[in-house]
């Protein structure tokens, strides 16, 4: 129904795309979002192998047909993942759509281009963007300052950062970070995007794999219940606001070390939150688009409902403001 160079590019029917997500992007969700016609990332690192990982797209294939990706978020870490296993791991998948996160991908892109695996790579800055667009990685995801996850440290707002996008670069991209209903999407088009990413709202889905405390917290969570905690330490993450997250932030302007909070936001307390539904067992992200999310819908409902209300907004109200003779006069 709405045709981009994103769906093009990547085969797909929706300019709609669910990002990777720590312990959320499983096989469940990502068939899920492939068999609504949008594009879904099964989370390389939510694995704890790259054998592991293998085994779960051998899982996603048995319940979809569709295209699908993988993340692979390479964060600067002291003792790093193996990286370059997971990405072997996906290459011997025969996946052949990878959303890059985290680092500049460089260092992977002569395997993904030797296998013909299509690179989306997301970043947070027009710079980092032509970057990456330099490198050969086939579209952007560019995440705005509202998003879940890593904002990066410029803190620029997808209202600037995505026609600023769209003035720098050539290949397509789509913008990433507050959507979650059909306006997102018809004002992403309208700003030079190719479709929206999605992460916060698709947790919210019956198919995703975490606990329905979770999700209803998230429904009654507004706009203003997010943290941004490691400000200080220049690694920036926005998270669902908690007594934890409250108080690493406390620690933190305070003058704390990441020691000091070590414990707190331990991966492991976080996948707590969506494992016993307990959205107080540690840090968990989650983005401003808490604000517009106000259901649970199954995957397919969700994409159909998205998709048929920026059309319809694009049909409707704003060519319905170019038919009359105002239009002539605002124009002349
Ligand atoms: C629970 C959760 C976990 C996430 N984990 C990752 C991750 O591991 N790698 C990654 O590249 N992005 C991750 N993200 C970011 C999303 O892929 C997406 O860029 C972001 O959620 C967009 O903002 P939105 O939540 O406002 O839609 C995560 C987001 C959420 C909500």
């Amino acid at each position: 129904m709405l045709k981009t160079r994103f769906t093009e590019l990547f085969g797909v029917t929706h300019p709609v795309v669910q990002g990777g997500m720590q312990w959320v992007g499983r096989a469940e969700l990502v068939a899920a979002v492939a068999n609504s016609g949008a594009l879904g990332f099964i989370t390389a690192l939510t694995q704890p192998s790259p054998d592991a990982l293998a085994v779960e797209i051998a899982r996603c294939r048995e319940m979809t047909d569709k295209p699908f990706g993988v993340n692979l978020t390479t964060l600067p870490s002291i003792s790093p993942p193996p990286y370059a296993e997971y990405r072997d791991a996906i290459i011997e998948s025969g996946v052949k759509i990878v959303e890059t996160a985290g680092n500049n991908p460089e260092p992977h892109m002569p395997a993904f281009r030797a296998a013909g695996v299509k690179v989306l790579h997301k970043c947070t800055s027009v710079r980092h963007a032509l970057k990456a667009e330099a490198v050969g990685v086939d579209a952007l995801s560019i995440d705005g300052f509202e998003c879940a996850g890593h904002p990066g440290e410029d803190d620029v707002p997808g209202l600037i950062l995505i026609p600023a996008a769209a003035r720098a670069l050539k290949i397509p991209f789509i913008a990433s970070g507050g959507f979650a209903d059909g306006r997102g999407l018809a004002a992403a088009l309208a700003l030079g995007a190719e479709g929206v990413n999605m992460g916060t709202r698709f947790m919210c889905t019956a198919e995703s794999p975490i606990h329905e405390t979770v999700k209803q917290q998230i429904v009654d969570a507004s706009e203003l219940d997010t943290e941004l905690i490691f400000r200080q330490l220049r690694n920036t993450s926005r998270v669902a606001s908690n007594t934890v997250s409250r108080e690493v932030v406390s620690v933190l302007s305070a003058g704390g070390a990441f020691d000091d909070v070590r414990d707190l936001v331990a991966g492991a307390r976080g996948r707590k939150v969506y494992e016993l539904g307990d959205p107080e067992a540690g840090i968990w992200a989650a983005g401003m688009s808490q604000g517009l999310i106000h259901d649970v819908p199954t995957v397919a409902e969700l994409v159909d409902r998205i998709v048929a209300e920026a059309a319809d907004l694009i049909q409707g109200r704003l060519a319905g403001l170019c038919a009359g003779s105002d239009a002539v006069l605002v124009g002349s």
